[in-house]
């Protein structure tokens, strides 16, 4: 199917991380033209750029997601080259793997995490938008397209990483807030939302090694398998594209194998005799908060 991304200009933020570099190829194979955003490790996303054949529709440019003047002057840099951005993915992100209780949680990452998943993504969005303001609408009539990326952590919630869960969570209500936004810019403008479970990159790796946690994490999903960054790649082609979401705004797509949520006790922490027993007080855990499994997060990498 030609999902007519053909000549169209893709700002993806977070290009050099595995999600981003696969929402990269994804469409640079559709015959797009990227725009690749990186902050520490813009060189290293250069150089695979370089080896790639469709490198000369790639420009690969810098910004820390938390300064929104270096967002602009990165979206600058590409209506120089290209003179129009139609369609942004919003992807950078960080996650702190360590589950800590928000009773014990430093200030410092609660800060962080939301300035660079929640502030950084408005920060994007409006580069993004600020850009289709100056250029207006395609004169072919094709529609602009936001597209975040959150997490099942926005949606389920995930124990000991409250900063993450909320940052994530509140993209929701950027989403519900944009799609009547960008249609005073660009009346066929679209927002959406993908929202990954654990999806293997390289980040990824380290946590899922733990065989405990890889079981309890995939224990309410009914794939029984992880996603690839491919897998979230499609999903923001196909948001993107006009073939196959004209008529798609304000919607959340998670992509997370049909996770229900998540596990909370393990058979040998629930007292059924005592819950039977209906005495109305809830059963001692035993367990500190930050020993609860590394298993709930929907996310992955050093960024899920
Ligand atoms: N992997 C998962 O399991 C998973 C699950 C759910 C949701 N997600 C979400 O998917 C997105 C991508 O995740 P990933 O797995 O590809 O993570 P990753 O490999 O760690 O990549 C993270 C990307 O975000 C960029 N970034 C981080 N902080 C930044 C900042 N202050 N300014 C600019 N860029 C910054 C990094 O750029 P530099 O390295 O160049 O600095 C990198 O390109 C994130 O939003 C993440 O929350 C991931």
């Amino acid at each position: 199917m030609d999902l007519e991304l053909s000549g169209r200009t893709v700002l993806i933020t977070g290009a050099s991380g595995g999600i981003g570099r696969a929402i990269a190829a994804a469409f640079a194979a559709e015959g797009a033209r990227v725009a690749l955003h990186a902050r520490r490790q813009a060189a290293a996303l250069a150089d695979w750029v370089a080896r790639q054949t469709w490198r000369d529709r790639a420009l690969v440019v810098q910004a820390d997601v938390r300064a929104p003047a270096e967002l602009d002057a990165a979206v600058d840099e590409v209506l120089e080259r290209w003179h129009r951005l139609d369609a942004c993915i919003v992807n950078a992100g960080v996650w702190v793997a360590e589950p800590v209780a928000l009773v014990r949680l430093p200030e410092e990452r609660v800060r962080t995490v939301v300035e660079t998943n929640l502030l950084g993504a408005i920060w994007s969005a409006r580069a993004f938008l600020r850009a289709l303001a100056r250029t207006g609408p395609r004169p072919d009539g094709g529609g602009a397209a936001l597209v975040f990326i959150g997490s099942t952590a926005g949606r389920f919630g995930e124990r000991g990483h409250v900063e993450y869960a909320a940052s994530k969570a509140a993209l929701r209500g950027v989403v519900l807030t944009l799609k009547n936004e960008i249609v005073e810019i660009d009346p066929r403008g679209r927002v959406n939302l993908v929202e990954p479970g654990w999806t293997v990159t390289e980040m990824t790796q380290g946590v899922l090694g733990d065989e405990a946690v890889v079981k309890r994490a995939a224990s309410t999903m009914p794939l029984r398998r992880f996603a690839s960054a491919h897998d979230i790649a499609a999903a923001t082609l196909v948001l993107v594209s006009e073939v196959t979401a004209r008529h798609v705004s304000g919607e959340f797509l998670t992509v997370a194998g049909g996770m229900e949520g998540r596990i909370l006790w393990v058979a040998d922490e629930i007292d059924a005799a005592a819950l039977r027993g209906a005495s109305g007080a809830p059963p001692a855990s035993g367990r500190a908060p930050d020993e609860e499994r590394a298993a709930d997060h929907g996310p992955g990498s050093s960024c899920a």
